[in-house]
Parts: C-alpha cells; sequence; structure tokens
C-alpha cells in the first residue's frame, strides 16, 4: 500500500534517484519513487529532461541526447552542472534491472535532471545542487494502422512560446505550452497539435518534428520557427541529402501544410509516422504518401545498422 493508489504510475518500470551533490544513487520501485516537495521541478518546471530509447539493449544516440541535455542547462543558464558520468551510469543501470526483472523489451528511458532542492523562492541562487532521475519502461509497439493509415492532427489557437520567452530548442521540463496544445487538439479531435508561432509559421506537435512534402520538395520548419532541434529530426535531413531526396528548412504556413502532398511527424519514440489528416480534411490523398514510406524505410535501415555497431546491455544483465 502507498499513498498513491489510483494512480496510474506504470509498475513494469525501473526508476533512479541520485542524491543532490553526490555520486551516487538509488534504484526504487516505481510506487516508492518519491522526491521532495521542495523540489524546483515541481514548483516551477525548473528541470530538463531527455527521452532516450534503447533497440535490442542499446542506447540509440546517447551522445545527441547527453549533448541536448548539456546545451539545455545552457540555455537554462544553469549556475551548477551534474556528473554526466553518473547520469549515464544511472541509465545503464536502470535498463539493466529492468532488463533482468521484467524482461528484453525496447525501453523509453526518461531522464529528468532537477535544478535542484530548496525553499520555495523563485531565485536559483537559493537552491542546492542538481539531480537525476531516470524512468526506464516498455515502449509498446505502435499499432500497426499509424504506419498503414496514418494519424490525425488539429490545429490550435494555442501560439509555440517564442525563443525570447522560452526557448523551445531548451528541453525543459516546463512543457505547459505543449500540454495546452495538445489539450486543444484532442478537443477539436486530433490526436495532437500542429502548433504555429506567434507569426503563424508552422513549429512542432507538442512532442515531435513535422515534415510535409510539397510539389515533391521535403519541407520542414527551420530553427528561427521556434523548435526543438530533434534528434530524429537532424537523422531524417541525412537521410534525405545522401539519397538525393530534396529537402529544405524554411518557414511555412498552416495553408501549405493544408495544400501539402504528405506530412508526416518524427521523434525519438515513434520515428516516423504519417499525418493523413488535419482537422478532419485530407492531406494529399488521405493515405501515407510514397516519400513518407520511404524515408520511413530508410530511417528505420540507418537505426539498425547503426545498433549493430554497438554494445547490447543485453549481454551485461
Ligand atoms: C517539443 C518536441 N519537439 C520535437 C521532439 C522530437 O525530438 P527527438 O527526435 O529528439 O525525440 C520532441 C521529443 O520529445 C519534443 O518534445
Amino acid at each position: 500500500m502507498n499513498g498513491f493508489m489510483n494512480t496510474h504510475i506504470p509498475e513494469k518500470s525501473k526508476v533512479a534517484i541520485s542524491f543532490p551533490g553526490r555520486s551516487d544513487f538509488r534504484v526504487v520501485p516505481p510506487n516508492e519513487a518519491y522526491v521532495s516537495v521542495f523540489d524546483r521541478s515541481f514548483h516551477f518546471g525548473d528541470s530538463v529532461y531527455e527521452v532516450v530509447r534503447t533497440y535490442d539493449g542499446v542506447l540509440f544516440g546517447m551522445k545527441e541526447h547527453t549533448d541536448r541535455l548539456r546545451n539545455s542547462m545552457k540555455l537554462g543558464l544553469w549556475a551548477h552542472l551534474p556528473d554526466f558520468s553518473l547520469i549515464e551510469r544511472m541509465i545503464k543501470d536502470t535498463c539493466r534491472q529492468y532488463f533482468s526483472e521484467f524482461g528484453r523489451k525496447d525501453l523509453y528511458v526518461r531522464v529528468t535532471v532537477s535544478r535542484g532542492i530548496g525553499d520555495t523562492n523563485i531565485d536559483p541562487t537559493t537552491c542546492g545542487q542538481p539531480y537525476a532521475v531516470v524512468i526506464a519502461k516498455e515502449i509498446p509497439p505502435a499499432p500497426d494502422w499509424h504506419a498503414t493509415k496514418g494519424v490525425e492532427f488539429a490545429t490550435v489557437q494555442r501560439r509555440r512560446n517564442s525563443h525570447e520567452a522560452l526557448p523551445p530548442s531548451m528541453k525543459s521540463g516546463n512543457y505547459l505550452n505543449n500540454v495546452l496544445a495538445i489539450v486543444e487538439a484532442k478537443h477539436n479531435g486530433g490526436s495532437d497539435a500542429v502548433m504555429v508561432n506567434a507569426h503563424g509559421f508552422v513549429t512542432e506537435g507538442t512532442t515531435n518534428n513535422l515534415f510535409i512534402v510539397k510539389n515533391g520538395v521535403v519541407w520542414t520548419p527551420s530553427m528561427d520557427a521556434g523548435i526543438l532541434e530533434g534528434i530524429t529530426r537532424a537523422m531524417i535531413l541525412n537521410l534525405c541529402r545522401q539519397h538525393k531526396i530534396p529537402v529544405e528548412e524554411r518557414l511555412f504556413t498552416i495553408q501549405d501544410v493544408f495544400s501539402c502532398e504528405e506530412l508526416f511527424l518524427s521523434s525519438t519514440t515513434r520515428e516516423i509516422v504519417p499525418i493523413t489528416k488535419l482537422d478532419g480534411q485530407a492531406i494529399g490523398n488521405a493515405k501515407p504518401g510514397p516519400v513518407t514510406v520511404s524515408l520511413r524505410k530508410l530511417l528505420r535501415e540507418h537505426i539498425a545498422s547503426e545498433v549493430k555497431k554497438q554494445p547490447s546491455l543485453f549481454e551485461m544483465v
């Protein structure tokens, strides 16, 4: 029994929590994984995070995720940085413990680093050292129809934060902008939102980057639209260039999306998923288009070949 009955804590998960200012951590069962009520992440969303995933026991894109985590702290003007080697040990240990208890699954690994625990004072000089929390749980396989039919998105009134207000390229624990957008999108009949910025340019989904195909050219919002620099987005841009698929990072509007041939999302956990309807209207012929299908295949092949080159945590369980 614990005080969190009737919540949706994923039972089959493993959690590691570090001690502020120390180089050790504890792994605890999910229903005993508590942080302090004086934590700044709880009060102000004053944390940064990453979601890494495993394929066949291999932590994919660790360097890119660690670099982005570090960059988020820079954008968040952190005076103290955590021990990154400790975070890496926590991630590996949490995954290994998951595999040995629950079996060899593909894992979603969420790493949150809070700026610290302190008084309920907004000034971060009043808190102590940062500390990390790692949660590992299974990524359930996506239903087949996501790839074969595509998903539906909705437009929303809510605008993506401006870079000047809260940089979207900082992956902070403050996701309220995105929370409000997904609630509105669901109300409008979509599973997620196409968010535009204050100038009306398309930015991203609430937890994914967006691409369209327009007159045979792949377009994705450029960084100046105000987006997270997605790690999957970068892989797709590289694949387009390698395979001579015309691609542009640029600004475009929601009208461009309604009149495009294909629309798709990208993210670490979902790779590429076609979006075939927006606000109930067909995108192209309302089926996953040829460019989306071939990029999805290229991305999966690229990931599979990279995974083969790296050591698997399965061997160390
Ligand atoms: C706002 C936002 N945009 C884009 C992405 C996709 O980024 P990545 O491909 O690195 O997972 C995410 C992922 O969480 C996100 O939260």
